[in-house]
């Protein structure tokens, strides 16, 4: 089985998903957070660190997009294949509201006929400027209902993706009820591509679920999982849960990233505390110490805050499961 990373914005950026390497090594492939290719045909500073090879230390790293826009699809896919990049992913999943307006992300879905022109042209153009890159994309199943799918496949299938990353939700159900599992294995039974499962593996058991219901399987992309109990993926391979060592260690790492990335204390302080929304979920009883942790003004006060939840707090071990 190999194991994906998936991307996160305002989180798995690179000083993180650095970290994560170098304390819980054995992810097979990271992905960036979103990047936005729009008619500035430009990119902001954080997206370009994000990007940079020399900042990079992971043992594959796949650039995200987004767009509704073939003509600065094929403009970013021309840029990441300059920087080295092989494949670019595309985001038609993102459920929030303002980006599904503009008809991004999961808003790519709405309109199926829209997707299916936007994914022609694309691949005309690659073709046209001998632009030598893979396109792979990560999908929800739908706007409003299920029955949506049943539309998208066809459309899918008639390009030549790379992978097809599917999280089997509605942009409407953002992160609520459960997975439609009937409807990825409709996916599984139709999609011609290499399909990679997404969605609520949050323990061994989830996994084991998983594995069993879709044996066909051979790669899964975990995204909050990682975040809560960052030694998951080693836990599924049979391993030793994680310990607060562990933590301890990627943590410290974590906040040595961020120094040179976030240029102020206060921004480094800002990225850490909202980590901190994730992986309090394995620390039983955190909730009395988080408030200090919020609270702290520099990092002298936040490391003090942190020292004592870890100090009276214990690992969460049978339950890790992200609500
Ligand atoms: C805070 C947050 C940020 C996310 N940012 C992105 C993103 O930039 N691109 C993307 O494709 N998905 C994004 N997602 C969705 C995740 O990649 C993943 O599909 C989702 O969390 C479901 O997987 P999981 O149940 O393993 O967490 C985000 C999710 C969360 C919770």
């Amino acid at each position: 089985m190999k194991f994906y990373f998936a991307p996160m914005e305002g989180i798995t950026g690179y000083p993180f998903r650095n970290a994560f390497q170098q304390c819980f090594p054995g992810i097979d492939r990271f992905y960036t957070p979103f990047l936005s290719a729009n008619d500035t045909f430009s990119f902001t500073t954080r997206e370009i660190h994000d990007t940079d090879p020399a900042l990079n230390h992971v043992p594959e790293l796949i650039p995200q997009i987004i767009t509704n826009n073939s003509e600065m699809f094929v403009w970013a896919i021309e840029e990441m294949s300059k920087l080295g990049y092989t494949e670019v992913n595309l985001n038609a999943g993102c459920p929030s509201g303002t980006v599904v307006a503009k008809g991004k992300g999961s808003g790519m879905l709405r309109y199926p006929d829209r997707l299916d022109s936007f994914l022609e042209e694309t691949f005309e153009l690659l073709e046209q400027r001998h632009i030598n890159c893979s396109v792979s994309v990560k999908t929800r199943i739908g706007i409003h209902d299920v029955s949506e799918a049943e539309e998208l496949i066809p459309i899918y299938n008639r390009y030549p993706l790379k992978d097809l990353i599917v999280h089997s939700r509605v942009q409407k159900e953002f992160y609520r009820g459960e997975v439609h599992y009937e409807t990825f294995r409709n996916f599984i039974d139709h999609i011609r591509h290499h399909l990679v499962y997404n969605g609520d593996i949050h323990t061994r058991d989830d996994y084991d679920k998983i594995i069993q219901m879709f044996p066909e399987i051979d790669t899964v992309m975990i995204g909050r999982g990682l975040l809560v109990n960052p030694a998951l993926v080693r836990e599924i391979q049979g391993g030793e849960p994680v310990t607060i060592h562990e933590i301890k260690s990627f943590h410290d790492t974590l906040v040595d990233n961020y120094i040179p990335e976030m240029g102020s204390e206060k921004n480094v302080l800002f990225k850490v505390k909202e980590y901190w929304g994730w992986l309090s979920k394995s620390f039983s009883g955190s909730d009395r110490y988080m408030k200090e942790i919020r609270k702290s003004k520099n990092l002298a006060e936040y490391r003090a805050a942190v020292r004592t939840l870890m100090a009276n707090c214990k690992l969460e071990r049978d339950d890790y499961r992200v609500s």
